[in-house]
């Protein structure tokens, strides 16, 4: 089974109940794949900000997993293009992830495919929104230190999942998925791709879901 994960502050509890859930009932991730969104360019994969890092750290160093059945894209690469064209062979390779987590950007990002994304996008190189490192730059000592450039799965290659979970949190996300649920598809918001999915659950809070009109 490959399971298609995320990073950020959203996915943490998850991750957390997944590490609870192996070690109170012994839950295997031996057999499992793992491939993840996105990465930033220029951290190597041993930098604390670096989504290697905070995958091990969050989740894979407390599972039975095999650290080599877990893929992230290679932000340490020396040639983008052809990392970008390794990274989409092996999504195809992988033969469609069976569950793909994601959280969702208050500008409506997906992976980190800012709006204005092309909709048929495989793993591409993205310049990332003034905004999105304002959002990360928590994790950071300053705005600065945000990469501006990261590399991501495309939406197409999100799309091909056969299963989406989109979890969302806090009033920060409340436009984002009001947008979500409310819109219609439009390459200007990429959350509104998952309208062209047959199966996407999007589970969130009260805060998150406080501008999602009833009619
Ligand atoms: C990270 C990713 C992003 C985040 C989004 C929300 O791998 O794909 O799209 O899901 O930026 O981030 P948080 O969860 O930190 O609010």
């Amino acid at each position: 089974m490959t399971l298609g994960l995320a990073t950020g502050s959203t996915p943490k509890g998850v991750y957390a109940e997944l590490i609870k859930d192996h070690q109170e009932n012994g839950t295997s991730y031996e057999k499992i794949t793992t491939i993840n969104l996105d990465e930033y360019i220029g951290l190597p994969p041993t930098d604390p900000n670096s989504y290697r890092h905070f995958m091990n750290s969050e989740l894979f160093d407390h599972l039975d997993i095999q650290l080599e059945n877990t893929h992230l894209p290679n932000g340490a690469a020396e040639d983008m293009s052809r990392e970008c064209e390794r990274y989409g062979q092996l999504i195809k390779d992988l033969v469609d992830i069976d569950l793909q987590l994601l959280g969702i950007g208050r500008n409506g990002h997906i992976g980190f495919n800012e709006p204005g994304t092309d909709f048929n996008s495989r793993t591409h190189v993205v310049h990332l929104a003034e905004s999105t490192r304002k959002a990360n730059a928590r994790f950071f000592s300053s705005i600065e230190d945000v990469p501006a450039h990261a590399l991501t799965m495309g939406i197409a290659s999100i799309l091909d999942s056969r299963e989406i979970i989109l979890l969302a949190s806090g009033s920060a996300k409340a436009e984002a998925i009001r947008q979500l649920v409310n819109g219609e598809p439009d390459e200007q918001f990429p959350a509104s791709a998952l309208k062209l999915h047959p199966n996407v659950t999007i589970i969130a809070d009260e805060e998150a879901l406080s501008l999602v009109s009833q009619d």
